[in-house]
């Protein structure tokens, strides 16, 4: 089988040849099995009617310190020999505790595993804007998981697209943090709601892969608090999420897995995080320093735990670390593990999991709907969408539209990726759209477009041209380093497509004026040719039902409803990061660890930055379009003791089903010195043509409030703040004012 791991250093992915047999046969570990009489005998904590703090206090008083130690580290010194999973914490029978097993995560179940679903990436999940959907997707997720014996999903992932050159920005949310928190919390829920713990990650300010292991985020305390970590705090308090995952990175100069301010302070103290924190693979770099600061797992460890293993116990017998904050360590993974049902309903043992096949037709639809819900019409001139002629003829152009081309562009790359040699049955647009098409009568012929000539010849022989254009962005890497050839443009903007690709477009729209692109990007890009074609869709990496969720969109079946989650510049020089000591960072004397990002930018990033500098984007955050349209009318705004009520009427004024997702924006009194608006609210809502329906959006006070920095804490601006609501960032249809006192909030 094709399997993805990495070398120790430096944590570049490879892709190995591995015989599956060889992996199922390198560790035999029985998990404990104890009859629920003989459980509740040996260990009173399995007594499911307690409270999991009391049931982790009494299993924490039952341990040894070296039990206690084993506990925080990976058993296996090797990757992934644990059934191909990512971690691995070996159970203790006499204890009833279960084995801990880590595995990715954020697109499906990934690493070694086999016969699981290939989702589509989080690009495309947070473009739904639809948490049921994202909550459906993590049960789905965390269902899988569960019947290969894997207990803690290292998903989801959370970091904000401060950069489209990010090689991970595919697995995020996008730009905004309101929406990232609300994406996260629901995947969490759907995860842990199957006896799985959910991973936020990467905490915090991860946002290049360039120098991931070395940078140091420069970044001032209200940009961190006001976009940098809220959706990391929504997961914790809104998602209930049982464990957070410290970045490679560098804060402030300090290595974010042993930051005391960010993992105590804050998201212990402030936030009153129960659970615990794992390290990124390799993450950590000390034993007492990193144990004192609030990490509470080192993962992936070497040398059975290069840091938390035997060091650890050096570091408690010598009184470097207090054994009471080792004992805070195991509570806090044990209390997770009764808390999302670790314990009461334990994973399939392992080797039974790792035979089980988990990608089931159910799984597919998810993964179908997802996708179809993910995808962003971006334009749609003269009606040239939906294909729904009779008898047509279709050029469908682009590597990453046929046959094994599509495997380029069905995921992103790196730990999140799950491989096509884990049986993964991906249908490629080619044979979805084919045999849609068919169903019309339509004839689809194919050009991979490596000759253009020829791909030329088929546009002009036919009534539609569709092209697909691809990158292949991947964790390790940003970008331009992804071996792909970019043209011209450097690192710190290269917001292109890569190989040519503009140029295939451009020929392709010349000799077919119905010309339609569909875009596989894992971000934003530049479109020179924009007014040569007449639709463009943004597809993302849609998992494995590639060719069916865009057959569904490009044909009708399926009315388009997703709305943009990042900025689409317009040329690479209105990016918000214009140096590269904004990006990808540069050294500063006396510090030999690595280059500093400094944002500079602080909170204009994103939709925050085109506004304050009054840019147009090429296409905007939020922004979707739909095959039918929406009227807005009526907007009131209340005052309640938490904040304000805004409620509007919302009308399917077009003659087709379809469903539209309505944004609230808050303009914050000029004194507050916020960014010109900001999403506080959002609702999709599905209607019937000439259907309206009044909705409702509660906006707490947190959604009025601005970091103080002199008090160290949320504060809300004596003032009148503006509500907007309406269809994109830049599509405002109705606001209201209302006038607030100024309040101050708890961190
Ligand atoms: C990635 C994490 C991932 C972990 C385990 C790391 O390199 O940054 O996102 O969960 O590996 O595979």
């Amino acid at each position: 089988m094709l399997r993805r791991t990495r070398t120790r250093r430096g944590h570049r992915w490879l892709t190995v040849m591995m015989a599956i047999t060889s992996l199922a046969g390198a560790v035999v570990v029985l998990s404990p099995r104890l009859s629920a009489g003989a459980a509740a005998a040996q260990c009173p904590w399995m007594d499911p009617t307690q409270s999991s703090d009391r049931r982790a206090g009494e299993l924490l008083g039952a341990m040894t310190l070296d039990q206690e130690i084993s506990m925080l580290h990976s058993t296996e010194s090797t990757m992934m020999t644990y059934y191909g999973t990512a971690g691995h914490i070996a159970a203790i029978p006499q204890l009833c505790i279960p084995d801990v097993v880590l595995n990715d995560a954020g697109a499906g179940v990934g690493d070694g595993q086999v016969n699981t679903t290939a989702f589509p990436d989080g690009i495309a999940q947070a473009s739904s804007w639809d948490p049921s959907l994202q909550q459906q997707y993590g049960t789905a997720l965390g269902w899988e998981a569960w019947h290969k014996g894997i207990n803690v999903m290292l998903a989801p992932g959370v970091n904000i697209a401060r950069v489209p050159m990010n090689g991970r920005n595919f697995e995020y949310a996008g730009e905004d943090p309101y929406l990232a928190g609300q994406t996260s919390a629901a995947v969490i829920k759907g995860i842990q709601s199957q006896n799985v713990i959910a991973t936020v990650k990467h905490y915090a300010a991860n946002n290049q892969e360039t120098n991931r292991m070395t940078v140091s985020s420069d970044v001032n305390e209200r940009t961190l608090h006001e976009i940098y970590l809220p959706a990391f705090e929504t997961a914790v308090k809104q998602g209930h999420v049982g464990s957070v995952m410290c970045s490679y990175n560098r804060i402030n100069t300090v290595y974010a897995c042993e930051n005391p301010s960010m993992l105590t302070d804050i998201l212990k103290k402030e936030w009153g995080f129960s659970g615990f924190v794992m390290s990124d693979w390799g993450a950590t770099h000390s034993t007492a320093p990193a144990a004192n600061a609030g990490l509470d797992m080192e993962m992936e460890s070497y040398n059975n735990g290069q840091y938390f293993g035997a060091a650890l116990k050096t570091a408690v017998q010598n009184g470097q670390v207090p054994s009471s904050r080792v004992n805070d360590m195991v509570v806090r993974i044990l209390r997770s593990m009764f808390a999302d049902g670790l314990f009461d309903h334990p994973a399939v043992p392992e080797p039974q999991g790792f035979a089980a096949v988990v990608n089931t037709p159910a799984e597919a639809t998810v993964a179908r709907n997802v996708a179809e819900a993910g995808t962003v019409l971006l334009k749609n001139k003269d009606g040239v969408l939906p294909l729904d002629g009779i008898g047509k003829k279709i050029a469908l152009i682009g590597q990453a539209a046929g046959g094994h081309g599509a495997e380029l562009a069905y995921q992103g790359g790196g730990s999140s990726h799950v491989p096509l040699a884990g049986s993964v049955p991906v249908v490629s647009p080619q044979q979805g759209i084919t045999q849609r098409g068919a169903a019309n009568g339509d004839a689809v012929v194919y050009a991979d477009g490596t000759v253009v000539a020829d791909a030329v010849a088929a546009a002009k022989a036919s009534d539609v041209a569709i092209v697909y254009a691809n990158d292949s962005e991947a964790e390790g890497s940003d970008r331009p380093n992804l071996g792909l050839n970019y043209g011209a443009c450097g690192l710190v903007t290269c917001a292109q497509l890569p190989v040519s690709q503009d140029q295939l477009i451009e020929a392709v729209a010349q000799a077919n004026p119905n010309t339609i692109v569909v875009l596989n990007t894992g971000g934003p890009v530049l479109m020179p040719w924009l007014n040569q074609v007449k639709g463009v869709v943004e597809a993302w990496y849609p998992g494995q039902e590639d060719g069916n969720a865009i057959a569904s969109i490009l044909f009708g079946d399926v009315n388009p409803s997703g709305k943009l989650t990042q900025t689409f510049p317009a040329s690479q020089s209105d990016l918000p990061t214009q140096t590269t000591a904004q990006y990808p960072g540069t050294t500063v004397a006396g510090d030999t660890v690595g280059p500093h990002a400094t944002y500079s930018e602080g909170l204009d990033i994103g939709y925050r930055w085109y506004d304050t500098q009054n840019i147009s984007p090429l296409f905007p955050f939020g922004y979707g379009l739909s095959y039918t349209t929406f009227g807005y009318s009526n907007a009131t705004v209340t005052r309640t003791t938490n904040g304000a009520t805004v409620s509007f009427t919302l009308t399917n004024t077009g003659g087709r089903a379809g469903a539209e997702v309505a944004q609230v924006y808050i303009a914050d009194p000029a004194v507050s010195g916020e960014p010109p608006k900001q999403l506080k609210g959002y609702q999709k809502v599905s209607l019937q043509p000439g259907q309206s329906s009044r909705v409702t959006i509660p906006l707490d006070s947190r959604a009025f409030a601005r970091w103080d920095t002199s008090r160290h804490t949320w504060v809300v601006d004596k003032g009148t703040y503006t509500i907007f609501v309406g269809s994109s960032s830049r599509d405002l249809r109705q606001q209201a004012g209302v006038t607030l006192a100024a309040r101050t909030l708890a961190p």
